[in-house]
Formats: structure tokens, sequence, C-alpha cells
């Protein structure tokens, strides 16, 4: 799978193929998705975007999409940038009562008028596909089973994906997670944790970032600044795993890692774009598809 520079006399890292992984994901949900419905249940995910940010409007496009391709059901309100915090928690209302709803989705960021711990503690635990509830948050750092954040559980099964075909494992490894947001570093951390890494989390007041992400043998960087990790801080073999995702000026898609520069150094690296956010949403999708299963309480006897 990898290629040869001669020059370097070096091996250029493994891509890992986030959408050839996540056409994977996405098969088996859809799998899923279909005995639900021979059962006469249909998956329904509701999701809400609120003003008109043209990125949030481009990924919210893709989960409906993606929605339609599996046969979950799609419920997508889109809501004007003045809408009050009290109008949106009147929607999360109302989808928690719908039984044939059984995820809600607020896409984030929303205007400064609503609070976002309000949307989030409103959305019913049960039907929360972004993990992002502290129930759900709760039990992750509990180690115990719940809905877990999209991208770093799509990241657990990319490293799970590449693990298996080439007997590697975060146990025992030392990771290093660069951002502590709750929609991905925290989550990433305590995944790791719970595979057993030894884990790291940096953040825009960690000192000597280069020397830590030089300890890592994997890496997980989502900082949202554009080629932040330079190639040469990358620790040769590491497993690098990039959730960045930023337009150039020219309209190209780059990440926090230089990707030309880290994959000589990386053992294997995420490509941005094509990497991890395919699997975020086909993660998504299997979300939906277990907080149905779950919440109707269906056997599969
Ligand atoms: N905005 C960026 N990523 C996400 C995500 O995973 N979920 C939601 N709801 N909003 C986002």
């Amino acid at each position: 799978m990898s290629d040869i520079d001669m020059g370097a006399a070096r091996m250029a890292a493994t891509v890992l193929d986030g959408k050839a992984m996540a056409a994977m994901l996405r098969a088996e949900a859809q799998r899923d998705a279909k005995e639900l419905i021979a059962k006469g249940i249909t998956p329904g995910l509701a999701v809400a975007l609120v003003g008109e940010d043209p990125a949030s409007a481009v990924y919210v496009r893709n989960k409906v999409k993606a929605c339609e391709e599996l046969g979950i059901v799609s419920t997508m309100q889109t809501l004007p940038a003045t809408t009050s915090e009290t109008e949106l928690l009147a929607l999360i209302d109302r989808w928690n009562a719908d039984p044939s709803i059984d995820g809600i989705l607020v896409q984030l960021p929303v205007p400064k008028q609503i609070r976002t711990n309000a949307l989030i503690d409103r959305i019913d635990p049960a039907k929360d596909v972004d993990g992002f509830h502290p129930h759900n948050l709760g039990l992750l750092a509990a180690g115990r089973a719940g809905l877990v954040a999209c991208t770093p559980a799509g990241v657990m099964k990319m490293l799970a994906i590449y693990g298996k075909a080439y007997g590697w494992t975060p146990a025992g490894k030392r990771a290093v997670v660069l951002g502590r947001s709750i929609t991905v570093g925290k989550p990433m951390a305590m995944l790791l944790t719970n595979a057993d890494a030894t884990v790291t989390i940096c953040h825009s007041r960690t000192p000597d970032l280069a020397g830590h992400v030089a300890q890592a043998d994997l890496l997980i960087a989502a900082v949202g600044q554009r080629h932040l990790v330079q190639g040469g801080w990358i620790k040769p073999g590491a497993v690098v795993i990039d959730v960045g995702i930023h337009r150039g000026d020219d309209g190209k898609l780059t990440g926090d890692v230089d990707y030309e520069a880290a994959r000589w150094r990386a053992a294997a690296i995420t490509p941005v774009p094509g990497g991890v956010g395919p699997m975020t949403i086909a993660q998504l999708m299997r979300n939906t598809v277990d907080a149905c299963t779950q919440r109707r309480a269906v056997t599969n006897a």
C-alpha cells in the first residue's frame, strides 16, 4: 500500500482511506437499518440548522443525504439566525416527544443568543446521537456503554480497521490529543484511555506543543488551526489522525497537520479531505441505528 520515496529513502505513510472505511461502516449500518425496517421500525433522525453558515449547511446536507441512502427517515428543520433559545428548545421538546424520531442533532455552532449547553441539556439522552449530553459523556468517562460523539467514535473505528490490517493497537501506546472540545478532544481522550493508551491532552495553553507531539505514538490533531502540526514534529512511525478541516483561499481543503511533510515520518496518516470527515457521517448513521435499537428495545430474536 505504501509507495517509496527513493530520494528520502523513507517509506511514505499508509494512507488511512476514510472514504473506503466509511463505506464499510455505512454498509453495516444499512444492513441493520434494513433489519429494523423489516420489523416495521424505521429509524428516524431529526436535524436542525440555525442560521446560514455555509459550511454547516454543507455538513447538514451530507448528513441528510446519508440518511436517504440508508433508508433512515430524516426530518430537517432550517431556522433563521434570529431564532430564540426558547423557540429552539420548543422544537427539541417536540422531537423528544415524537416516537418516530430516534436521533436529534442540532448543528453547531449556533447563534450567540442560544446557549449551546442549554440545547445540549434539553435533548433526551436516549436520542443524543451527537453524544454531547452530560449523561452520555458521563457514561463514556465511566467506561460504560452510551452514545459516543461521532468524530471520535469514527476515529476509533479507523484505528481498529488499521490495527487489524497491520497488527497495531492503541493499548500501551502514548497518545497525544491536540484539542479539548466536547465534540472531539475530550471524548477522544476518554475513548483512548478506555482502550488502554496513555493519553495526554494538549490545548492552546500547553507549552512546548512540539515536544509533546514528538513523544506521540498516536497523534490526534483537533485544534482547528491549519497546518499547526509541522511534519518535523511527528515521531517517526507514529499514527497520525487529522480531524482539522480548513478551506484555503484556493478553495482546497487542508487539515491541522502539514500532510505533505508528515507523511514521510508517520507510519499511517489520514488525508484531508477523505480521512476523518466521511467517518463522522457514517458513525452518525451507526449512532442513529443504535439509538433506535436501544430506545425501541428491539431484540434480534
Ligand atoms: N459541528 C461540527 N461538528 C459537529 C458535530 O459532530 N455535531 C454537531 N451537532 N455539530 C457539529
